[in-house]
């Protein structure tokens, strides 16, 4: 067998890997395998690239440089990846991200220099090679303009979600027309280039295509993010697949299509259960016609102590805990599991809520309930939950905001109009647990610290926590 067909086998069964990692990772309870099948078919398709490589009588020196890369990469890949809190993963994706469409548009610049800008007119003129040369073109453009786009829309992601920029959009007049412009400019240069490949029509792809993905995501708001970041998942993994093309890696298109369409799928899903449409999140163009938040004065709050909660808790039959972002900060959640395992001995039904973008990264919740040990079971999605908390007595809101804010029902000039909530506020009381009275992610006021039935339990919510299971 040679090195050639190894490799493609190698290939095959890295490919399998992959597919079964995507399965594995569909489910918490099989996250963890999912993840060894990932890592694995990485280290196969690492070792036939590679060996590969080598066949094809690569110089010493390239191979010095390429094993050089790998260890510099790895060693920077391995300390971010040790050191980053959980909470900060999406603005690693999100710059993990932005390195597959950066190398996309190299790809497709030094395939474009080492092909076409080094023909002769003998060459363009035989028939067949034309045709090659025309597809080859195409590959050129279509690879360098998705990598472009994915790679400054990453870095604005990325500055976002780590607060080094304003979430708010950007609202440049005549937005839409501003990106529909841009995609006929990508059209007609395209065209152009296919005819007659010039080194300054892929130059103004490039640029067109990194403003254009800096105006896409910089257009959208903070409560949008979690869309943005899967729908850049989708992009990268379509610049990968560009790639894959341009080098002729069967194993890179098929990776890069199995990540641009699970990340396109996971958009979908995250837009029905937010309520925006797929097709203008692709055209990163909703959430244009909100307003700015709006401060409006819903009166005085009132506030508990630790110890009234534990009264109220003890006295409840049922409870259904809602966590957010700021269980995650606090890092509450084996206090919660604590709290939740304490009222479960004294019979009270006790039930978690979970909005499918609680947190900051798909998953969030589940991920540190089931690191506490919280059971399964007891954990529901917000659609298993949202009928149940008029028949509930207590409801603890534990650093959520965004995810339970009825201006999201009622107010259709709010930011987040139209994202569905855990609708908390039709249970007996509710108890917030926050530091201050700040808004969410979405940088918009909620109504629900108002109510009547809404109790602020200030401070941090693992030290809250902590004092209500003491108190108990
Ligand atoms: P958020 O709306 O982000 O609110 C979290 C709340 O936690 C804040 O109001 C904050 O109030 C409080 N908090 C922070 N640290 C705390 C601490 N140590 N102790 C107690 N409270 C603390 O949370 P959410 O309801 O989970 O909503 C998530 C938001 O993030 C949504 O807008 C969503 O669109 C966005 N987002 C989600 C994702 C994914 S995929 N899940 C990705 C990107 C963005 P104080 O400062 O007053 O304490």
């Amino acid at each position: 067998m040679t090195v050639e067909t190894a490799a493609q086998a190698a290939y095959i069964v890295a490919a399998l890997l992959f597919i079964l990692a995507l399965a594995g990772l569909s489910k918490h309870e099989t996250a963890r395998a999912g993840n060894s099948f990932g890592m694995a078919g990485m280290a196969i398709a690492l070792v036939g690239t590679i060996a590969l490589a080598i066949t094809r009588h690569i110089s010493g020196l390239g191979i010095a440089l390429a094993l050089g890369a790998i260890v510099i990469g790895a060693s920077i890949g391995l300390w971010r990846a040790r050191i980053v809190e959980m909470t900060g993963m999406p603005e690693l994706i999100a710059l993990l991200h932005s390195f597959v469409g950066m190398a996309a548009v190299l790809v497709g610049w030094s395939s474009f220099l080492s092909v076409e800008a080094h023909l002769d007119g003998d060459e363009a003129g035989i028939l067949r090679f034309e045709d090659l040369l025309r597809i080859h073109s195409g590959e050129v453009t279509i690879g360098v303009f998705i990598g472009a786009v994915t790679f400054t829309g990453s870095i604005v992601a990325f500055l976002k979600l780590s607060a080094r920029i304003n979430s708010a959009p950007l609202m440049l007049p005549g937005k839409n027309y501003l990106n529909l412009g841009a995609l006929v400019a990508f059209a007609m240069l395209t065209t152009w280039f296919v005819i007659s490949p010039q080194l300054w029509i892929l130059a103004v792809v490039t640029a067109v295509a990194l403003l254009l993905g800096w105006h896409l995501v910089a257009s959208i708001g903070g409560g949008d993010m979690p869309v943005v970041v899967s729908m850049l998942n989708s992009y990268s993994g379509w610049a990968a697949a560009a790639s894959g093309f341009l080098l002729g890696n069967d194993l890179l298109i098929i990776t890069g299509a199995l990540v641009g369409s699970s990340g396109a799928y996971l958009s979908y899903i995250m837009c029905r259960a937010m309520n925006r449409s797929f097709i203008s999140v692709i055209a990163g163009g909703f959430g244009i016609e909100a307003g700015p938040a709006q401060d409006k004065d819903y009166g005085e709050h009132r506030e508990i102590t630790a110890e009234a909660a534990a009264d109220l808790l003890t006295s409840a039959r049922s409870v259904i805990i809602t966590p957010g972002y700021g269980m995650a900060v606090a890092q509450a959640q084996y206090g919660v599991a604590e709290l939740t395992r304490k009222l479960r001995d004294r019979g009270i039904t006790v039930r978690f809520g979970i909005h499918p973008v609680a947190g900051r990264l798909p998953g969030h919740m589940n991920v540190l309930l089931a690191e506490a040990k919280v059971p399964y079971d007891i954990v529901l999605e917000m659609d298993e939950v949202n009928d149940d908390f008029a028949d509930t007595d207590v409801v603890l809101v534990i650093g959520a905001n965004d995810t339970v804010n009825p201006a999201a029902m009622d107010d259709p000039t709010s930011p987040i109009a139209g994202m569905p909530v855990l609708t908390v506020w039709n249970a007996g009381q509710v108890i917030v647990f926050k530091r201050s009275m700040a808004s969410g992610y979405a940088g918009v006021q909620n109504p629900l610290f108002f109510n009547e039935n809404s109790a602020m339990l200030f401070g941090d919510a693992k030290d809250r926590v902590e004092d209500i299971v003491r108190a108990l």
